[in-house]
Formats: structure tokens, C-alpha cells, sequence
């Protein structure tokens, strides 16, 4: 697995209110957005794209284009859902799957609830959204299930990472053939004896949407 952390002023910037405590729930969401707009261009570097002719008022040209199948865009309910507007904005003619997981708080594993994928994602280039890569468990999970449907390169992008989720990652997709990219605004500095990265910015899904 490929770990790209995006070094930016203006990420590092964004991250340090969206983890401030004091941050309301309208600014945090914006501020999600934003960031994964930023964190969008680090992660589509290698978007498949092919040769497109087009003509200028003045000659002809070639230029380019996405690639058929388009990219799927496929958030992790429900704190995902806080970075999806984000990434259409840069690329709107991409699909958008669901897939929903939740951690048990007890046992820290993830659990799916929900799925709105394509079956079959053969040859499909997949990015996975999710705010948070605390353990790994959700990300590995939804990562593999990508994979086992036909997605043949995934990128996941975070806006914080623990650095064991991303070992686990490491060794859980380990066997996995495809190119997998984790673009990320921050390794923190661990996880907490709750599952909670530390600093972090608390739990995402609760700061973006209310505790549920
Ligand atoms: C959080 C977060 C990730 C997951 C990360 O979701 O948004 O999906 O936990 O944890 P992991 O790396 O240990 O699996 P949560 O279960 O709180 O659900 P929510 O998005 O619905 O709030």
C-alpha cells in the first residue's frame, strides 16, 4: 500500500480548526468539505484519463480526458458522507456507490450495514472515502470487498490516520494484487485505549451530523 501524506500549509491549516473542540457543526462540515478538495488533487494524480481531440477558436488540438468506466466514488457511511461534495467538485462525471459500516464501540469491529455498489466493478478505478483510519478495520474491510467485486485500483483518502491502523491495513491487504493508495492530511501520533486517534478531532461522524 502506497501512503501519501499531503504535506500543504492550507491542509494543515483547515485540519487544525476541524480538530479544534470549539469548531460548531456548520463549520466543521464545511471545513470537511474543503479539505477534501484539497486532499481530492493528491488523490486523483493518477486518474485514468485518454487522448481527446478537440479544436481551439485558433488550431486544433489534442488534449485529454477521463477514462470509460468512470471513477466510482464510494463514501463510508455515515462520516464519508461529510467528504463526497468535496470530491464530485473535482470530478462530477464520477459514480457514486454507498457503503455503510459503523464500528462496534465494544469490540472495535466494523460491521456493514448498508450497500449501494455496482456488482460488478471490473476494471473500475475506486476511491473510498472516509474522515477517519483509527484502527483500520472499516477501511481493510470495505477495501477487500472492493476488491472481491473487481475494482482493480482503490485509493483511500483520510483527513487523519493512527499510524496502527495503517500497519493493520498493511498487513491485512497484504495478499490483495491491486494497486491501493492511502492519501491522508495527517498521521496522528496513536490510538487511545477507546479507539479514538490522538490528538484526532474526536468522533467524525458525531461532529459532522450529531450523536446518533
Ligand atoms: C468511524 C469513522 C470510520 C471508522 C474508523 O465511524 O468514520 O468509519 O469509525 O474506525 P476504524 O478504523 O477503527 O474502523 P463510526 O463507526 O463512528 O460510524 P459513523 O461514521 O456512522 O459515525
Amino acid at each position: 500500500m502506497r501512503v501519501l501524506v499531503a504535506n500543504h500549509p492550507l491542509i494543515a491549516h483547515k485540519l487544525t480548526y476541524l480538530r479544534d473542540v470549539r469548531t460548531d457543526s456548520p463549520t466543521f462540515r464545511r471545513l470537511a468539505e474543503e479539505l477534501m478538495t484539497l486532499l481530492a488533487y493528491e488523490a486523483t494524480r493518477d486518474v485514468r484519463v485518454e487522448p481527446f481531440e478537440i479544436n481551439t477558436p485558433v488550431a486544433p488540438t489534442t488534449g485529454i480526458k477521463l477514462s470509460s468506466p468512470k471513477p466510482l466514488i464510494v463514501p463510508i457511511l455515515r462520516a464519508g458522507l461529510g467528504m463526497l461534495e468535496g470530491m464530485v467538485r473535482l470530478l462530477p462525471s464520477a459514480e457514486v456507490g454507498f457503503l455503510g459500516m459503523q464500528r462496534d464501540e465494544e469490540t472495535l469491529e466494523a460491521v456493514t450495514y448498508a450497500n449501494r455498489l455496482p456488482d460488478d466493478l471490473s476494471g473500475r478505478q475506486v476511491y473510498v472515502l472516509d474522515p477517519m483510519l483509527a484502527t483500520g478495520g472499516s477501511l481493510a474491510m470495505a477495501i477487500r470487498y472492493l476488491a472481491e467485486r473487481g475494482a482493480d485500483d482503490v485509493t483511500a483518502v483520510t483527513l487523519l490516520c493512527a499510524p496502527e491502523g495503517i500497519e493493520f491495513m498493511e498487513k491485512d491487504l497484504a495478499e490483495l494484487e491491486i494497486p491501493i493508495t492511502l492519501v491522508t492530511g495527517s498521521i496522528d501520533e496513536r490510538l487511545n485505549e477507546q479507539g479514538f486517534i490522538v490528538p484526532g478531532l474526536g468522533d467524525a461522524g458525531d461532529r459532522l451530523y450529531g450523536v446518533a
